[in-house]
């Protein structure tokens, strides 16, 4: 008998099993964690409830746990992010309990939360807070099985802080967003290549000579900005923190508030984890053919509900994930993925080789919370050190990088404070 699911079509499953093989090709540190989670099975019987974005690198984090004994299910993270194929061979191979459809409406979304949340979970796996937020709005009851959780991203990690700030967070769970090995390198260069990579696919459009606007300076920003300048394009960015501003401009771009920009560019991706970023007054000052896409966790970043009500008649498809809406004087707006993430929703996200450093934090952060949570508050907690220490120093090592080593003198002298000029 088959495990319980949810998936588009399992005849879809042994094209998913093929690109998840692929995948892993890319994953050297997780399959190293795999292979010692085989051996020691420091997850065993662990009910773990999964929502992540169901992509190949996510089937390959979801084995891995699964080889440390645990029991998993997976839940998509978002409506437009799954891999139907690897759905398919999650269920069909790998027999992962799989809740997820790639376009499903926000009550199957919902519903399959909550089949994850059925599962009873010991350890809650999130990527943007909707499995944890939705446990703490209307499971409650299911709380008292959870120990503990990890967090992927940073809006996840946002929510999480303010329902700590507020006193409701109910278990302690670790914030993978904000170790080293995860945002310098998946948000920086993975979302950096895998937006620009979701907008071409999408529209096919040369960005050399274009003038790109992104919106916000965080590390996922700065990865689209220098892509996107990488590829030929002007950049201008928008901030509204004065650091992150200074730095934008130090680093070559362009900077002014959005009203200015709106004018100006020919392609916009939001990467800012705040609301309303690009609203109707901005899309009125776009110009035709304005391209518009969002690579934060969620589409609040665009007003869209205001781009339709300020558009005649209904938006048209005028290719897979474009959508053409039509301003009252005839000026054109095309709007990519439903303003789902960008990289994911027209693409396949980050590369595997970067996913491998998040992922690798997952599965050692979900055995790290087996042995502490005890000891550990209702909170949100960095990465321990040593994880994050440990994942750079085997990255580094597979992939064949060497580094140098203090010398005794070296360690002394970053010790001392006697000598100077
Ligand atoms: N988030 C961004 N890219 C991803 C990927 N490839 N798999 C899972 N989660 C992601």
């Amino acid at each position: 008998m088959g495990v319980d699911h949810d998936v588009k079509d399992l005849g879809l499953a042994a094209g998913g099993r093929l690109r998840i093989e692929w995948a892993e090709r890319e994953m050297p540190v997780l399959r190293m964690i795999r292979e010692r989670f085989q051996d020691e099975k420091p997850l065993r019987g662990v009910r773990l409830s999964a929502c992540l974005h169901v992509t190949t690198e996510t089937a390959s984090l979801a084995r891995t746990l699964q080889a440390g004994g645990a029991d998993v299910v997976l839940t998509a993270s978002n409506p437009l992010s799954t891999q139907d194929d690897v759905a398919a061979a999650l269920v069909s191979y790998y027999e992962i309990p799989t809740y997820a459809i790639k376009g499903e409406d926000n009550d199957t979304y919902y519903q399959h939360i909550h089949a994850a949340i059925d599962h009873r979970p010991n350890i809650t796996m999130d990527d943007g807070a909707d499995l944890v937020s939705t446990l703490h709005k209307s499971r409650t009851d299911e709380l008292t099985h959870v120990v503990g959780g990890t967090e992927e991203t940073t809006t996840g990690v946002i929510r999480l802080r303010a329902m700590a700030k507020d006193g409701v967070l109910q278990y302690p769970i670790i914030a993978v967003n904000d170790a080293m090995t995860k945002h310098l390198f998946d948000n920086r260069y993975g979302t950096g290549q895998s937006t620009l990579d979701g907008v071409i696919r999408a529209t096919n459009v040369l960005l050399a000579g274009k003038t790109v606007v992104v919106a916000g300076y965080g590390w996922c920003s700065r990865g689209i900005a220098m892509r996107a300048k990488g590829l030929g394009g002007n950049v201008i960015v928008t901030e509204v923190e004065p650091l992150r501003a200074l730095e934008a401009v130090m680093d070559g771009n362009r900077v002014m508030p959005m009203i200015e920009a709106a004018p100006m560019g020919d392609v916009f991706i939001t990467s800012t984890g705040d609301i309303n970023v690009i609203d109707i007054h901005h899309f009125e000052a776009m110009k035709d053919g304005a391209i518009v896409a969002n690579s934060g966790h969620f589409n609040v970043e665009l007003n869209i509900a205001g781009l339709a009500s300020i558009a005649k008649g209904e938006p048209r498809r005028v290719r897979p994930s474009v959508d053409e809406y039509v301003l009252p004087d005839g000026r054109r707006i095309f709007l990519l993925a439903e303003g789902r993430l960008v990289n994911l929703a027209a693409a396949e996200g980050h590369p595997s080789a970067v996913m491998d450093m998040s992922f690798a934090n997952q599965a050692l952060c979900a055995e790290y919370m087996i042995q502490h949570a005890r000891d550990l508050q209702r909170t949100v907690y960095e990465v321990p050190e040593q994880i994050d220490k440990e994942i750079a120093r085997i990255k580094l090592e597979a992939m064949g990088v060497q580094i140098d080593v203090l010398t005794p003198e070296q360690q002394k002298y970053l010790t001392s404070w006697e000598e100077g000029t």
